[in-house]
C-alpha cells in the first residue's frame, strides 16, 4: 500500500486548498493508496536553530516523522502576497534539517493550489516547487492552478467543477505512477 500525505498550506477550517486535498483523496484508488491529510501545521513554532540542536520541539518531530513515513507528498497551497504562506515555509525549514538526511530528500512531491483570484496561486506553487527542490525532494512536473476557487468549491467544501476534477485525477495518477516507478528503481539499484 502506497502512503501519500496531503499537506495544505492553509490553516483555516473552510480552506479551498484543504477541500482540494479532500477531493484528491477521493480520486486515489483506495485499494492501492492510503491517503491522509496532515493536521499539525499550526502547532509548528518559528524555526530557531538553537531549538534544533538536541531534539526538536514535539510538533516538529511529529511532522518530520510523518514526512519520513509517507512515500509521497501532495501539497495544496494558497498564495499569500505572491508567495508561499509563511507558516508553510517555516514548517519546510524545519523539515529541511538535517540537510543530508532530511525526510523530504528524494520524496516524490506534487504541488497544486487554489486561490480566489484568477491565477490559482501559480506564483506560490512555483515558489513551493523551488523550495521543495532545494530541500532535495523529487518535484514532479505536474501543475493544477484552481483560480476563482469560490466558484469551483461549494460552501460545503465539495469540488463542483468536473474539469478541475479531471485535472486533479491526472495529478493523482502521475503522483502514484512516478512514486511506484521511483520505488521500483530503488529496489533494483
Ligand atoms: C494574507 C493573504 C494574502 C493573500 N495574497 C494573495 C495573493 O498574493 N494572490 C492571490 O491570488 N490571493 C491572495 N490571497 C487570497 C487567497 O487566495 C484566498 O484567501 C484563498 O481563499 C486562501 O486559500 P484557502 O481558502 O485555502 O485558505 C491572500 C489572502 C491572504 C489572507
Amino acid at each position: 500500500m502506497l502512503k501519500v500525505l496531503g499537506i495544505s498550506g492553509s490553516l483555516r477550517d473552510a480552506s479551498y486548498n484543504t477541500s482540494l486535498l479532500r477531493a484528491a483523496g477521493e480520486l486515489f484508488d483506495a485499494d492501492e493508496v492510503d491517503f491522509s491529510i496532515y493536521d499539525g501545521l499550526k502547532a509548528i513554532p518559528p524555526y530557531d536553530e538553537d531549538d534544533d540542536v538536541a531534539g526538536a520541539p514535539e510538533p516538529v518531530t511529529r511532522l518530520r516523522e510523518a514526512v519520513a513515513e509517507f512515500d509521497a507528498i501532495l501539497f495544496a497551497t494558497p498564495e499569500y502576497n505572491s508567495s508561499v504562506p509563511g507558516h508553510l515555509k517555516n514548517a519546510l525549514d524545519w523539515v529541511s534539517r538535517p540537510v543530508a538526511t532530511n525526510p523530504l530528500r528524494n520524496t516524490p512531491v506534487a504541488v497544486i493550489g487554489a486561490s480566489t483570484g484568477m491565477f490559482g496561486a501559480v506564483w506560490a506553487q512555483a515558489v513551493l516547487r523551488k523550495v521543495c527542490a532545494a530541500i532535495g525532494a523529487r518535484v514532479l512536473e505536474v501543475e493544477l492552478a484552481v483560480g476563482h476557487a469560490h466558484t469551483r468549491i461549494d460552501e460545503n467544501g465539495r469540488l463542483i467543477d468536473d474539469n478541475i476534477r479531471e485535472q486533479l485525477q491526472d495529478v493523482v495518477n502521475v503522483l502514484v505512477e512516478q512514486t511506484l516507478e521511483a520505488q521500483e528503481r530503488a529496489v533494483a539499484a
